[in-house]
């Protein structure tokens, strides 16, 4: 029998707050709150999905704006919070980087700073029930104004070293122009803040040399797309960013036509530093461990490929050293345990 990849353990540093709330939450808190959800969203759960076109995203950020308008009260924030670190460490993650816009939720939890002082409390509780601990990147969103970014970034930064931990930039990456943020991301590096935009998703390999630079990322969302240049992959690698690859996300939205053709070997085979996320379950069904069933599945990594993807997620990730030191020795131990006996 093959080892658990629920019991490797793993760091998760792609998953946005609205997107990690499970499906049956979602179906109990709309009723709750009376709010109507569409069929895509109850009895045809998970939806169809694809971003192929500007009508495949809107539909996406349709059902992405319902979900979002079910979450009312304080409670129901902590709570999404806590499922979504419990649902991660019963996955092996014992860190978990989870992404927020704030300006969606503001006007019903009082404005920005209460907003994000409420969801950096809940990350922080999170982390003390579940053993995972949890950290928050303000993601600013790149159809809005770049000024909207830079109020986020201001917020973002005052709160770094205190919850917040990096900055990202997100939605349909067709629109805007990655430059304009480029103060925004400048305000949020000087407060020593991680640079974390989505790149590389829906767009080609200029998106992400954008991203590298005009907003000296750290790490990008997704990245796929780096795999069509060798010269931008070689650039990835030597840097040492992180590509953030979120396989079933891809499947989902159509940028990959099935989870073999996620380019995740290529990337690989370059020297690329890959963290493999969820990105949205609530939408398109799989979590975290599914990501490494992919890869495993449909790509054939073996377990030593898998252990080493695991450990470019805790690499890749800001979790406290001795976070990082305990997650590395247990994804050694994991391999290190003859296959037959795990599974
Ligand atoms: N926000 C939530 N999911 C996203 C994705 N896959 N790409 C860009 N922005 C997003
Ligand atoms: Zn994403």
């Amino acid at each position: 029998m093959a080892r658990s990849l629920a019991t490797l353990p793993k760091a998760h540093l792609h998953l946005h707050f609205t997107g990690s709330m499970r499906h049956a939450t979602l179906v109990e808190l709309a009723a709750q709150h009376r709010v109507h959800l569409p069929e895509a969203l109850v009895s045809e759960w998970p939806p169809q999905l694809s971003a192929a076109d500007e009508r495949g995203w809107f539909r996406f950020q349709r059902l992405y704006d319902i979900a979002r308008s079910v979450l009312r009260t304080e409670a129901d924030l902590r709570r999404i919070i806590t499922e979504a670190a419990a649902d991660d460490a019963a996955e092996g993650s014992g860190w978990l980087e989870l992404q927020i816009d704030p300006s969606g939720y503001a006007h019903r939890f009082g404005g920005l700073t209460p907003f994000l002082e409420l969801v950096i409390d809940a990350a922080a509780e999170a982390g003390r029930l579940t053993g995972t601990g949890v950290a928050i990147i303000v993601a600013a969103n790149r159809t809005r104004h770049p000024l909207d970014a830079r109020t986020l970034a201001r917020l973002a930064a005052r709160y770094a070293g205190r919850g917040v931990v990096g900055f990202g930039l997100s939605s349909d990456e067709r629109r805007g122009t990655v430059a304009d943020f480029g103060p925004a991301f400048r305000i949020a590096a000087r407060a020593g803040l991680l640079s974390v935009p989505h790149g590389g998703e829906l767009a080609g390999p200029a998106s992400v040399l954008a991203c590298l630079d005009d907003l000296h990322a750290d790490r990008i969302g997704h990245g796929v797309a780096s795999a069509r240049d060798p010269a931008l992959l070689d650039r990835i690698a030597d840097a040492g960013v992180t590509l953030e690859v979120c396989p079933t996300s891809n499947v989902a939205l159509g940028v990959a036509a099935s989870p073999a053709k996620v380019p995740l070997r290529p990337l690989l085979a370059a020297g690329a530093a890959v963290a493999l996320g969820a990105d949205d379950p609530l939408l398109f069904g799989p979590r975290l461990a599914a990501q490494y069933e992919v890869a495993r599945h449909a790509q054939g990594l073996t377990d030593g490929q898998l252990a080493e993807l695991a450990r470019m997620s805790v690499r890749g990730s800001v979790a406290p050293p001795a976070v990082k030191a305990g997650l590395l020795d247990g994804i050694t131990e994991w391999l290190a345990e003859p296959a037959e006996s795990t599974g």
